[in-house]
């Protein structure tokens, strides 16, 4: 419509240009109401249910690993927990099982024992995992050992079984158990790594250098396995407040057995465990559980690595031996 060029029709006009843009206001924001309701409504339909998943996980006797135990058996998933000790192994499983919990069914875990550092064992152990449901949905390599000492007082052996245990044992029960994976096109791969696996920091060479491989290694069997179906991701959490530091190794062999400051004050396991959990429904790929400063620390490696080095050179000089994780 055409008005003749008075006040009052200049006024009329600011007032039909003022509804239009309002319309289209009002338009724009139900379409972003109705995008993120579809954003919301696929991310819940996307997250992988864990009722009756076979969700093995190792390190379950202790610390982070029994809290995953915990939130996978609450959540509905079948068990098989691995360890070195049977005994204790078979205390988790029967409080597990006998305290259903949730409104979700509940199964009784399964334990497999044996030592993720002996190979030769753990190719044995990985058929026994996959005879007790036939497959695995979930492996959640959890079990470690961490490590205090200075390089130059370490033995290469320590270096070497800490690599064992934190390294080639969870790759070689990755690699068992990945064909079944790959021939069902399905299944979630875990590896609980650390903080250190992305700094290293003085006086944990052999930790910091088994999760650093860790990282490496999960990160290319992502990439590799994708097209399979099979999703993997790395959890790398700061302290958590667990027996590591107490189960630790020196540099002689010898157990270090001091529960460390920062350790004691660290996150409590159930929330990581719980984090471990939504990492699994949300098929994360990496997952870093760690506070403003290590975040920090992680950024500045990349971004201006000359001066990670030389505050961690300083860390060292005010160390001058083995202390917190
Ligand atoms: N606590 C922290 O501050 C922290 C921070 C970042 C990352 N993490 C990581 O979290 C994971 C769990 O550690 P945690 O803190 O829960 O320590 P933890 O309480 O000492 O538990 C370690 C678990 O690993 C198992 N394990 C150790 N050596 C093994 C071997 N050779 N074969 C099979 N199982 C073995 C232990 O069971 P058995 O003794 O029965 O074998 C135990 O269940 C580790 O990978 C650790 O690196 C911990």
């Amino acid at each position: 419509m055409c008005f003749p060029c008075t006040k009052k029709n200049h006024l009329k006009r600011c007032k039909s240009a003022m509804d239009r843009a309002a319309g289209v206001l009002q338009l724009a924001l139900a379409g972003a109401g109705v995008l993120l309701l579809y954003r919301i409504l696929v991310r819940l339909r996307a997250e992988a249910s864990l009722q009756d998943a076979v969700v093995v996980i190792t390190g379950a006797s202790s610390g982070l690993g029994k809290e995953c135990a915990r939130v996978f058996h609450a959540a509905g998933a079948r068990l098989v927990l691995c360890g070195r000790d049977a005994a204790r192994l078979q205390q988790v499983v029967q409080e597990l099982a006998a305290n259903p919990t949730g409104s979700q069914q509940t199964y009784a875990p399964v334990a497999v024992a044996f030592d993720l550092a002996d190979r030769h064992t753990v190719d044995t152990a990985a058929e026994d995992i996959l005879r007790c449901y036939g497959h695995v949905d979930v492996l959640i390599n959890n079990a470690g050992i961490s490590y205090r000492g200075a390089i130059l007082d370490t033995d290469i052996s320590v270096q070497r079984d800490v690599m064992e245990t934190n390294y080639f044992g969870p790759v070689a029960l990755t690699q068992a158990l990945l064909p079944s994976m790959v021939r069902r096109r399905s299944g979630h791969i875990v590896a609980v790594s650390s903080v250190q696996g992305k700094i290293a920091i003085p006086y944990r060479s052999a930790y910091a250098a088994s999760k650093h491989a860790t990282q490496a290694y999960f990160d290319c069997l992502r990439a590799e396995v994708e097209r399979c179906g099979v999703r993997v991701s790395v959890i790398s959490p700061g302290y958590i407040r667990t027996n590591l530091s107490i189960n630790a190794v020196t540099g002689d062999g010898s157990k270090y057995g001091v529960l460390d400051k920062n350790t004691a004050q660290g996150r409590d396991p159930t929330d990581v465990a719980r984090a471990v959990l939504k990492a699994v429904r949300q098929r994360s790929s990496d997952v870093i559980l760690a506070g403003p400063l290590p975040s920090l620390a992680i950024y500045l490696r990349t971004l201006w690595p000359a001066l990670f080095f030389k505050l961690m050179a300083s860390r060292a000089r005010k160390e001058q031996k083995p202390k917190d994780e």
